[in-house]
């Protein structure tokens, strides 16, 4: 018997940005065999070191995916994820949106290179301010809106999770969090629709405890960030990532907290935000609309003003209107 396997060509994902959670992306990803990896960074040497690094130690663990660093978009040709984490991290005492104009300048040189080569990917954003980023992304690129996604939910709510997990004493495994919302301190943990084995956990904890939960959840990034002192979260971002990218290419459906294009859903549009979306090989599937309360309504809507103002302050810049 034989097989047709001509047409078959292994994924191949690009991430831009060999920093911590770029590095680290680069290292899930071939270490579960989902893809060759293109680490993709604007300095000499870099990536090439640790894609040579990240060879050998796969080599040592029977691993063969193919990972190349470069500081050449030609190799990037063909992607069918394209993740963005290129731009620079918080620092002690800085907002999200203090790295406002750094990194959209460097957002968007990227994306337009990255995108001129690989017309049919699926463009993953993970360089902060994450929301307003992804915005811009989706601007510079031209795809259609299902085709950009920003990832910053799964982290969030993975934070909420670990919190709740802690303070029961219990699994992580049985938890489920929903966390919508800007990817900043006006985020939405939404303790009523998050349980342990389908028990809302405002029936578990008490409100002065939840309200601790949910505020530790909103400063989650900048708690690690004041803890390390120098640099910022990337083991937790990185592992976000990862399920995302995995989720569009092993085509999964998955549904994810994540930034989304947003056209009317939750009375909001033109913007990017982090709602539940249905995830697969073809980006944004769906967005998902949760019924939701009136005092959770305004607090999404206060999230958004937050990143509209950003995003008019970047555009009111002459470079990028
Ligand atoms: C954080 C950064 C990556 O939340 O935004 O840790």
């Amino acid at each position: 018997m034989t097989m047709q396997i001509q047409d078959y060509r292994s994924p191949k994902v690009t991430v831009i940005g060999a920093g911590n959670v770029g590095g680290m992306l680069a290292q899930r990803i071939a270490k579960q065999n989902l893809a060759d990896v293109v680490l993709c960074d604007i300095v000499q040497g870099k990536p090439q070191g640790i894609a040579l690094d990240l060879a050998q130690a796969h080599t040592i663990s029977n691993l063969d995916r193919q990972i190349i660093g470069t500081n050449d978009y030609s190799d990037t040709q063909d992607s069918d994820v394209i993740v963005i984490t290129a731009g620079l991290p918080r620092k002690e005492g800085m907002s999200r949106n203090d790295l406002l104009r750094i990194n959209a300048g460097i957002v968007k040189d990227v994306v337009q290179k990255a995108i001129a080569l690989s017309p049919s990917a699926i463009l993953l954003i993970v360089s902060n301010p994450l929301d307003v980023m992804t915005y811009l992304a989706w601007q510079i690129s031209g795809l259609p809106p299902q085709r950009v996604v920003g990832m910053a939910g799964v982290l969030d709510a993975a934070r909420f999770q670990t919190f709740i997990a802690m303070e029961l004493g219990i699994s992580t495994a049985d938890i489920y969090t929903t966390v919508l919302g800007g990817h900043g301190d006006l985020m939405l943990p939404l303790p009523r629709l998050s349980t342990v084995n389908g028990v809302p956990i405002t029936e578990l904890m008490s409100q002065e405890t939840i309200s601790r939960l949910v505020e530790r959840t909103r400063n989650g990034g900048a708690e690690i960030v004041k803890l390390l002192q120098n640099g910022s979260a990337y083991f937790a971002p990185s592992a976000a990532a990862y399920v995302m990218v995995e989720a569009i290419i092993s085509d999964r459906h998955r549904i994810f907290p994540a930034a989304a294009h947003l056209t009317g859903e939750y009375g909001l549009k033109d913007i990017f935000m982090g709602v539940p979306v249905q995830l697969g090989r073809q980006g944004v599937e769906k967005v998902i609309e949760l019924q939701l309360l009136d005092e959770e309504i305004a607090s999404l809507h206060a999230s958004a003003a937050s990143i509209q103002e950003n995003i008019n302050l970047l555009y009111s810049n002459e470079s990028f209107a």
